[in-house]
């Protein structure tokens, strides 16, 4: 099947990120939001991602309007009826997913692909509320999307043959490289990832260091471009909040449980870059 047309549900960080790399690579996109002011706020932002690529060079003031041309925000899934593709990118709770896709079943063509970007829950959980479990898969991006190469295509006991090759046709239309995963808690990079910041806060939270010598260490002793707390600051410590827990639920494995200071940030919105403090400031 040919994509021509593709829809994104939510633009948050990782929705907006997506429907601006879908959308550069020529692809027309329908990006949706709960209401019309965080609509807005994604559009805006996709804009002002752009404006800064031409600024700096990396992009035509041509291609840019041509980018923003091929997107369309709605707040409504009846708008999708044209999608080959849909992207769910909402946040990380399966009731939430279920719901949206139940919707998307409705309002997508019979034909169309249904994808999450989920980072941690099942995709087939998420696949029981459509009536196409042949055309659920996993197309699980990385943030910042446009920077970050990969894409982990996450198969399901049902995805067919064909839903799959379809999907990594895409994945690799956008640029990214693919790595295939099956349907499991953090399918690769997540099941690596997690543990290791969840340690990291434990580490803070037990006094053994401090969070500029916990980031330097990891950033310089491992040559990671970003040390484990900054990198909760930048993803949202919201979301990796949900992922663990998912994990957990599912895996019942320690590695998995939230630590205290955790759940106290969580509560009082230190949730990062989006809320201005995190385990730093920004603002
Ligand atoms: N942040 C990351 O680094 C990252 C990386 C990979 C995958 N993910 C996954 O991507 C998904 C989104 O994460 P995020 O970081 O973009 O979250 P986010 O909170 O920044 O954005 C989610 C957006 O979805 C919107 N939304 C909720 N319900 C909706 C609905 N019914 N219709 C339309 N929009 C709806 C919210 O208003 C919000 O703006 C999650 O499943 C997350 O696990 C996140």
């Amino acid at each position: 099947m040919e994509i021509k047309k593709v829809g994104v549900v939510g633009c948050g960080t990782m929705g907006a990120g997506i429907t601006q790399v879908v959308a550069m690579s020529g692809y027309q996109v329908v990006t949706s939001e709960i209401n019309d002011e965080l609509l807005k706020k994604g559009l805006n932002s996709i804009n002002a991602q752009l404006t800064k690529s031409v600024e700096k060079g990396k992009l035509s003031q041509a291609d840019k309007d041509a980018t923003m041309a091929r997107i369309k925000g709605t707040t409504t899934t009846k708008d999708f009826g044209d999608c080959d593709l849909v992207i769910e990118a909402a946040v990380e709770l399966m009731d939430l997913k279920k719901k949206i896709f139940a919707d998307l079943d409705k309002s997508a063509p019979k034909h169309a692909i249904l994808a999450s970007n989920t980072s941690s829950l099942s995709v087939m959980d998420m696949a029981t509320a459509t009536s196409r479990l042949d055309k659920m898969l996993g197309i699980h991006f990385f943030n910042p999307v446009p920077v970050m190469k990969l894409v982990e295509l996450i198969r399901t006991i049902a995805t067919s043959d064909e839903t799959f090759e379809t999907g990594r046709r895409f994945a690799e239309s956008v640029g990214k490289t693919v790595v295939v995963a099956k349907d499991a808690p953090g399918f690769i990079v997540n099941r690596l990832m997690v543990p290791q910041v969840l340690h990291a806060v434990r580490l803070l939270e037990s006094g053994i260091a401090s969070r500029e010598d916990i980031d330097t260490a990891i950033q310089l002793g491992l040559n990671h471009p970003m040390g484990p707390l900054t990198l909760i600051d930048l993803v949202g410590l919201d979301v990796v909040y949900f992922i663990a827990q998912a994990m957990y639920e599912e895996t019942k494995d320690p590695q998995y449980i939230i630590p205290n200071l955790m759940h106290k940030m969580f509560a009082a919105r230190w949730l990062g870059r989006k809320t201005g403090k995190g385990f730093y400031d920004y603002k």
